[in-house]
């Protein structure tokens, strides 16, 4: 089917991948998962007392080709919480269904992780936005049209297109107060944005950049939004954060290279890693 309907044979892979993972770690009951993005991946190395697990091991997980995406699952502790964190992630413009991207995803929800963090490198639209900054994604324009939610947990009770998430919103507000007031005793700002999705592979062109700000898009990117649908619907919190690695300029030709998305957030990383282990650390002694 092309809209990728979980179902059986994904149950069965999804109870695979746990047991492996139990088996090579048997004592992470991790709390958060973190979904580590394009040139993330170094902030899994704050993980300490830590099992890296390749994704080509592990039952089920896609692995992904592109660079900045090192295919690691790390189980340990950040701020003294027991978390896992996927070093890169699979897109669907490598040829994934929503489904398979979002595999590693549902296996750490199948872990019972009570919060799920993400982060994406994006294109800013807004102009208030600079190369380097963290914005916090608080709502979503999707035009991947993909998903990898069964018919079956879409006609759930808690479904997103029930009211009670519906109402709540995907991005939970607790957690991004809790972002916010973490960033400012780190002496930051952590403005809000809505992050507008494409299947990619390419960057915008000019005039889709000027489509996607009448929208309402504040960032652009190719990730993320059928991770954090399948939590939402899932009933998990979700906190994503996206860094900011090139401006669009709509009236300027000017070229995206993947290595300057990669060096600004390798960049970034340097107040991303002491804000989530200061969330963390306050979720941890709460
Ligand atoms: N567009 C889409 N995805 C991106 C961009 C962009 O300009 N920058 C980083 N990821």
């Amino acid at each position: 089917m092309s809209n990728n309907p979980k179902n059986s044979d994904t149950d069965a892979s999804v109870h695979a991948a746990l047991c492996f993972i139990r088996e090579s770690a048997p004592c992470s009951a991790p709390r958060v998962g973190i979904v580590l993005g394009s040139g993330l991946g170094p902030l899994a190395d704050s993980i300490t007392d830590s099992v890296r697990l390749d994704y080509a091991d592990i039952p089920g997980f896609p692995v992904s080709h592109v660079s900045g995406h090192a295919g690691k699952l790390v189980l340990g502790k950040l701020g003294g919480l027991p978390v896992v964190a996927m070093q890169g992630r699979s897109h669907l413009y490598e040829g994934n269904s929503a489904t398979k991207a979002t595999f590693p995803v549902r296996a750490m929800l199948g872990m019972g992780v009570e919060l799920l963090i993400v982060s994406n490198a994006s294109g800013g639209i807004n102009p208030r936005f600079h190369s380097g900054d963290i914005v916090l994604i608080d709502s979503h324009i999707d035009l991947m049209f993909r998903t990898a939610i069964s018919p079956d947990e879409a006609s759930g009770g808690s479904a997103i297109f029930g009211v009670p998430h519906r109402s709540r919103g995907i991005y939970a507000p607790d957690w991004m107060r809790l972002a916010e007031s973490c960033a400012m005793e780190l002496g930051f700002s952590l403005p809000r944005g809505t992050y507008l999705a494409t299947l990619g592979p390419n960057y915008e062109t000019r005039a889709e950049y000027r489509a996607f700000a009448r929208l309402g898009a504040d960032m652009v990117g190719m990730s993320t939004v059928p991770e954090t649908m399948l939590a939402a619907q899932l009933g998990i919190p979700v906190l994503a954060f996206s860094i900011v690695t090139n401006v669009a300029t709509p009236d300027v030709p000017k070229k995206t290279e993947h290595a300057e998305v990669l060096d600004w957030t390798r960049l970034a990383q340097q107040r991303l890693v002491p804000l989530i282990e200061k969330m963390l650390a306050k979720m941890n002694a709460s």
